[in-house]
């Protein structure tokens, strides 16, 4: 049995939590829009063909913004393509992932279906194939009421009101050799930051993201954002990371333990901006979009995946379609408790990706949709997680790991909301063996009892959610969580992650 220790004090604050940071995100890959939240024909599908079930899921997940077209389909994107009448939208192939693109689904149906679902709109523009003219025409389209061509034809093709969108990406992963366009830090840096200047010129209400490295691991890592930053950061709001984590080779030790290489991700990144900001002698304080995270077995996979062939371009194949364990949602409920440890400067977030893909919500044609195991860390987050994240002076023993060094048995976070006095606990215990015993000095809380305790753990490990057994894995009440005077106790079972409610 392990011990751990905490102290949850309303004084300790990190900054407040943004909505933004449960953000989400849908690109035109696999079946993410097709057969996921695009169906026509499906039972539940309503008359513009958006899935029912797959909507409910969507509000239940409690997602805020959704990125979109991508990821790496946008930088071979013509986002004119996916306007208008749709017996008029040109078939394209997207090399990005070998297939047929038909824009049966675009702009606008997205946008009505983030109406539908409550989500804010984000967007990805193609800086790799396209540059700055391009670029403004879409910002035109969706951002001006009327009495411009490109308004004027929005509203043609229905949307009256404009979309109004604020946040947007300045491409996708342009450090990354597989990117169309691709190119140097100081290159890309000085592009974006043109296309930026003409952007605030046309709509000053803009946030603009431009982007940092693929993951940490890249061999530019650190010299991409410094260079990118040189040239573009007084043009900018946000710089992103990405991220993705796996189990490599049976070692879960190292797996669980991921959020602390995000911890060590967002920090490094906060140096570098902070480094650029004291060079510019800038008054401007740099935020970071993390726009794509979660686990994805990017090597377990990688056969099935792969489609190759001048005469081989499907439409909506079956890609990234990763299963997810329990362990697999004890580490985005950990990557979740990274975010929000640094709420100050992680103020927007995506978890990659939305549906089918890489994703918490899994559909059939013509059958049912359901929840992955990863659905309910970040649901239950996105519910509890209101007001301002708290630093918890954790005291934790710690264990070895192959890939991360050293790191904690357990983390956790809170977050405490002043106008309604209800705060929440979120903590994982990392150990594979060990139950863990939590003492949380509550005293700051003042009187305070326990609302709800639940736990995502499961004697398999490996046990998910699947089409045959869709409520396989579900969290469950945890009886342990219990206020003694200023004193909260919970036990937690080992590979876990737990979120309590105090009210
Ligand atoms: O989310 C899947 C892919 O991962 C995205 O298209 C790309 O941006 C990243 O490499």
């Amino acid at each position: 049995m392990i011990s751990a220790r905490l102290t949850i004090d309303p004084h300790f604050q990190v900054g407040p939590v943004h909505r933004r940071v449960f953000g989400s995100f849908v690109e035109h890959l696999g079946r993410c829009v097709y057969d996921g939240i695009y169906e026509p024909g499906h039972p539940t599908a309503d008359e513009e063909g958006f899935r029912q079930d797959v909507i409910d899921l969507v509000r239940e997940l409690g997602v805020s913004t959704v990125r979109y077209p991508g990821g790496n389909f946008v930088s071979g994107f013509r986002w004119e393509d996916s306007v208008g009448p749709r017996e008029e939208r040109p078939t394209r192939l997207d090399l990005a992932w070998h297939s047929t693109e038909t824009n049966a689904f675009g702009l606008h149906e997205f946008g009505s279906w983030l109406d539908k679902v409550g989500g804010e709109m984000m967007l990805a523009l193609n800086l790799g194939t396209r540059g700055t003219l391009e670029a403004l025409d879409l910002v035109e389209y969706a951002n001006v009421t009327s009495g411009s061509a490109l308004a004027d034809q929005r509203v043609a093709n229905g949307r009256t009101a404009p979309f109004d969108v604020r946040m947007w990406c300045l491409g996708n992963e342009m450090d990354g050799p597989w990117q169309l366009g691709h190119r140097s830090g100081t290159d890309y840096g000085k592009l974006a930051s043109q296309v930026s200047k003409a952007l605030r010129q046309l709509d000053e209400r803009v946030e603009l993201v431009v982007c940092g490295s693929s993951n940490a691991h890249m061999p530019t890592f650190g010299a991409w954002e410094r260079d990118v930053l040189m040239e573009a950061y007084d043009d900018v709001d946000y710089i992103s990371c990405h991220a993705y984590y796996q189990e490599h080779d049976g070692d879960l030790g190292s797996f669980l333990a991921s959020p602390v290489d995000m911890d060590r991700f967002i920090e490094t990144v906060v140096a570098t901006a902070d480094h650029v900001k004291a060079v510019k002698r800038s008054d401007k304080t740099i935020d970071i979009s993390f726009d794509e995270w979660n686990v994805w077995y990017q090597d377990r996979y990688r056969n099935v995946d792969k489609i190759e062939g001048i005469e081989n371009w499907p439409q909506a194949p079956r890609l990234l379609e990763d299963l997810y364990s329990v362990a697999d949602a004890v580490v985005v409920g950990g990557l979740l408790i990274s975010l929000l440890k640094h709420a100050d400067r992680v103020t927007a977030a995506s978890l990659a990706q939305l549906v089918n893909v890489i994703a918490p919500i899994m559909t059939e044609p013509g059958g049912p949709a359901w929840r992955q195991t990863t659905f309910f860390p970040f649901a239950i987050t996105s519910a509890l997680a209101q007001g301002t994240a708290l630093e918890v002076k954790l005291e934790s023993p710690t264990y070895a790991t192959e890939r991360y060094g050293e790191v904690p048995q357990l983390d956790a976070v809170a977050t405490h909301d002043a106008e309604t006095g209800r705060t929440a606990v979120f903590v994982v215990n990392r150990s594979l063996t060990e139950e863990a015993t939590v003492t949380i000095d509550i005293a700051g809380l003042g009187d305070v009892t326990v609302q709800s305790a639940r736990t995502i753990s499961d004697e398999d490990v490996t046990a998910a959610n699947t089409l045959e057994q869709p409520d396989r894995v579900a969290p469950h009440d945890n009886a342990t969580a219990s206020v003694d005077g200023s004193t909260l106790t919970v036990t937690l079972p080992s590979v876990s992650w737990t979120a309590i409610e105090l009210g």
